[in-house]
């Protein structure tokens, strides 16, 4: 099959890319490196020993987008390409906006021009905003707190109403939930540019000494130790689940939404032990105050993924941790500080 792979050179799309690449897709990556490097691409290349186009370009350039996506002819779209910090998107919402929900908009018109029915798209489970229950399942209210969340409604909005406009389309709208962990040959990994806003990266970068400590947001939350219960999804599961989502909109016309987890919380305190243990070191962490807009807990109903997509998650926090510190004592600096290009 052709995939066209938008922000492919990212923490998800680089792993996907490598289980296309592996499974014998030809890919072609659309991404104009804002959060990430061509060096991940290289390193997708000798992971696999197969050939990728590799186009740079910018989603929000609607004539660029609709060029090169003629130009691949693909059977089916991954997009992965947006913009993702939650704190950036309240000070700088319009190009929030103009990237993941315009962005959006031409994709799917460039996809119209080229005759391609089939979307797999990274959605997120902030979508639903403050828990009214637990698990979240699909059906779950859509209320975004930020608008970070507000942009992935709204793509998943206009995705919905091209799907049912166009005859045979088949879009798959993946809810995420804590996407962690890296590729098992510590070879590519999440590489943030900037302090990690999330707790995963955050740990890791204070393993690896980059950071003096961890401050633990809050430790007087409903829970079992007090501290925030998220569900933690091994990347290399979740790149699974998009080759899951591919065959199924082959076999499939119509929009799901379908979550993507594993089901089970683990608190930030759960997680620091387990990363301790993979890593053999201590991770020096301080109680701090709550994060504004944290909510206690947070994992998904999977019934949908395992009916739907005949997908479930088959790794667990020792390999999520394990694979990050393989990562991130491998690439202390992440992919900058290598010595040529796919070293
Ligand atoms: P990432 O930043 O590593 O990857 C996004 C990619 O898109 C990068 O390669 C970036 O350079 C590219 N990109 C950004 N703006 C672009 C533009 N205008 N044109 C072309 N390319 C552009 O992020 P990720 O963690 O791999 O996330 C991938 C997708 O999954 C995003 O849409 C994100 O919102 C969504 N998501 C991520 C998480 C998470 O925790 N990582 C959770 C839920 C949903
Ligand atoms: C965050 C985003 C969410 C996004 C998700 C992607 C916010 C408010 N929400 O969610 O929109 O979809 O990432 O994975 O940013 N923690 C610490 N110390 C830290 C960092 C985090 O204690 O330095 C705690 C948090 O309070 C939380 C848990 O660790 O309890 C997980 O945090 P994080 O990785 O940021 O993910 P989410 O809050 O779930």
């Amino acid at each position: 099959m052709k995939v066209f792979v938008t922000g492919g050179a990212g923490y998800i799309g680089s792993h996907t890319l490598v289980r296309l690449l592996a499974a014998g897709h030809d890919v072609c990556v659309f991404d104009n490196y804002a959060n990430s490097s061509p060096v991940a691409l290289a390193r997708a290349r000798q992971l696999t020993n197969r050939e990728v186009v590799a186009v740079e370009g910018d989603i929000r350039d609607s004539d660029a987008l609709a060029q090169s996506l003629a130009d691949f002819a693909p059977d089916a779209v991954v997009h992965f390409a947006g913009l993702k910090a939650v704190g950036e998107s309240n000070d700088i919402p319009l190009l929030y906006y103009q990237t993941n929900v315009t962005g959006t908009m031409n994709l799917l018109a460039a996809m119209d021009a080229a005759g391609c029915r089939r979307i797999v798209f990274s959605s997120s489970a902030t979508v639903y905003g403050e828990a009214q229950y637990l698990p979240f399942d699909e059906e779950h209210p859509i209320a975004p707190t930020n608008p970070y969340g507000r942009t992935k409604a709204m793509a998943e909005g206009v995705i919905r109403d091209w799907a049912t406009a166009t005859p045979d389309a088949s879009a798959v709208l993946l809810r995420y939930f804590n996407p962690v962990g890296a590729h098992e040959s510590g070879r590519i990994g999440e590489d943030p540019q900037d302090t990690p806003n999330n707790l995963m990266p955050f740990v890791a970068q204070v393993a690896v000494g980059r950071r003096a400590r961890l401050s633990i947001f809050g430790d007087d939350y409903d829970t079992r130790d007090g501290t925030g219960e998220r569900d933690y999804i091994h990347v290399v599961d979740l790149a699974a689940a998009h080759l899951a989502a591919l065959e199924y909109s082959a076999r499939a016309t119509g929009c799901e939404a379908i979550n993507v987890g594993t089901g089970q919380g683990i608190t930030v305190k759960e997680l620091v032990a387990a990363y301790e243990a993979a890593c053999g070191r201590p991770i020096a962490a301080e109680i701090a105050p709550r994060r504004p807009g944290d909510v206690a807990s947070s994992y998904a109903a999977t019934a949908k993924a395992e009916r739907l997509l005949g997908w479930q998650a088959a790794l667990d926090v020792d390999d999520m941790c394990r694979s990050s510190w393989k990562w991130q004592s491998e690439n202390p600096q992440g992919y900058d500080a290598t010595t040529g290009a796919g070293a």
